[in-house]
């Protein structure tokens, strides 16, 4: 989909469709467009077809006393109770009713002159037209996608078209992770995964560690978990530097496929394991974003890619596995994969002295149990870093709960065998604790935070801006959060 800016109003706009939002308790601005429609719109109201509810939409035909052919009513909700997410929706809500009518151009008003909100209006209206249909081949005729969107801006032209390349960036970086996190385990193995990122235009530099590399280096934990599979794991670093400070290091979780090992998965919770390697997708999404930005920062991403296979190369329970950093660690469940290969990438994170680490992972199903979907967990040493992601997750409708990291939690990974071992109590008490007390013992001193996001990294629903599938959720966050680094 293009997004255009064009200097013109409601009025003037030549199009299949304009978008136009109505409060609840609030006529706005209808009086003008309303007389031009000779009391289309108040005749809805009065008669209750349309009352400006949220995410409602009704569609109007001109009749030819437009320029546009039909006018999108979208209801906003009661005004006091507006914010820049409610608008991303509103806009999503419009996008996907006119795909449904086989729309293909349409304008919008709702980002009424402001930047930030015609970002918004950008972000709903991109994410709602995305759809994963590369192994589609029947019907694709069917499919349906808005082609062009323009933003009206009769005045503020300026504002608006920065909002819009913002918007564009943040929605493109986060539909790229859900092309990844939709990618079958059998085509985006960690070396198509590697290879994707490679793809990454510069200035961002990136860097692929092989298996050779690893053995080396003595990324025990890495190696462990993908010696069951036939694929070779890979590390990739990828940087953009864009300011003199430390590095801000962003770790994640990437198994492309998580079977569960050994400690084999049953069918249902392995449906959804392609996405196992959403929080690797989503820290590059970040660069990539923020290198496009161009923003004054300086931040790399790291992500361990491997495949959780059972086989006779297998890593099994009661191996003691030693990883990068020295520590050695006792694998008494080998689906608590992630963790074991977070701890060798948190420790090479550690050797960059970075301000700050940031770990994204979709590490435990106890955290989806919490949770549920509409929120990710946030753990960490730092209150600092934890405050900064959470904030700049309410700002752009991402959220993050913090989940607390007792003494209690690290004295329940000890091991008898080794420094400490993969799971906390065999029957789940405090999973989504335990797993970040794990982690903890991989950084040493360096501010971290780890972000679960094992809930909203996936969605089995269609939704407003949110598609089946991979979400992508993490981008706006983060890249908003290096965005208020200082
Ligand atoms: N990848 C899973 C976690 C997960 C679950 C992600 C559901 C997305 C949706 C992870 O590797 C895992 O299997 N964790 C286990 C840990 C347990 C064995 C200690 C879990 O959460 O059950
Ligand atoms: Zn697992
Ligand atoms: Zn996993």
């Amino acid at each position: 989909m293009k997004c255009f800016v064009e200097e013109k109003d409601a009025f003037s706009i030549k199009t299949e469709c304009v978008i136009v939002g109505f409060f609840e308790d609030e006529r706005n601005g209808l009086d003008g467009l309303d007389k031009r429609l000779e009391g289309r719109i108040e005749r809805l109201f009065r008669r209750k077809e349309f009352f400006g509810e949220f995410g409602q939409v009704r569609l109007v035909n001109s009749e030819g006393l437009l320029p546009a052919e039909n006018v999108l009513l979208v209801g906003l909700g009661k005004k006091s109770e507006g914010s820049f997410e409610k608008l991303r929706k509103a806009s999503a809500a419009s996008v996907r009713a006119l795909r449904s009518l086989g729309v293909k151009n349409a304008a919008t008003t709702l980002h009424s002159h402001l930047k930030n909100s015609a970002q918004a209006v950008v972000e709903g209206a991109v994410l709602a037209n995305y759809q994963f249909v590369k192994y589609k081949t029947l019907n694709v005729e069917k499919l349906r996608f808005l082609e062009g969107l323009v933003l009206l801006a009769p005045s503020d032209k300026k504002a608006v078209e920065a909002g819009v390349h913002e918007g564009v960036v943040l929605a493109q970086a986060q539909c790229w992770v859900r092309d990844l996190v939709n990618a079958p385990g059998c085509e985006l193995t960690p070396l198509a995964f590697a290879k994707a990122a490679k793809a990454i235009p510069s200035p961002v530099k990136v860097t692929v560690f092989d298996r050779k590399k690893l053995e080396e280096l003595g990324m025990g934990g890495i190696l462990a978990v993908s010696a069951g599979s036939v694929q070779e794991p890979q590390l990739v670093v990828v940087e953009y530097k864009n300011s003199s400070q430390a590095p801000i290091a962003l770790v994640g979780k990437g198994v492309t496929f998580d079977s569960g090992g050994l400690s084999l998965k049953p069918a249902k919770y392995m449906e959804e394991m392609k996405s196992d390697m959403a929080g690797a997708a989503v820290v590059l999404g970040v660069v990539k974003a923020a290198s496009e930005l161009k923003l004054p920062v300086h931040v790399v991403a790291i992500a361990p890619l491997v495949e959780n296979m059972p086989s006779g190369g297998a890593y099994r329970p009661g191996d003691v596995v030693k990883t990068f950093s020295g520590k050695t660690v006792e694998v008494l469940n080998t689906d608590a994969e992630g963790r074991v290969v977070l701890a060798d990438a948190l420790r090479f994170a550690e050797i960059k002295k970075p301000q700050a680490i940031i770990d994204l992972a979709t590490l435990t199903g106890a955290c989806v149990v919490a949770l549920g979907k509409v929120a990710a967990g946030v753990i960490g040493t730092s209150q600092h870093v934890v405050d900064r992601l959470r904030r700049a997750g309410d700002e752009v409708g991402e959220r993050l709960w913090q989940l607390p990291l007792y003494d209690e939690y690290s004295d329940m990974i000890k091991s008898e065998v080794a420094d400490v071992k993969n799971i906390g109590s065999p029957d789940g008490e405090a999973g989504a604790l335990t797993a970040a007390a794990f982690l903890k013992a991989f950084v040493e001193k360096t501010p971290w935070a780890h972000v679960d996001i094992a809930g909203p990294a996936w969605s089995s629903e269609e939704k407003l801006y949110t598609s089946k599938g991979g979400t992508g959720f993490g981008v706006r966050a983060l890249v908003q959060m290096l965005r208020e680094w200082r």
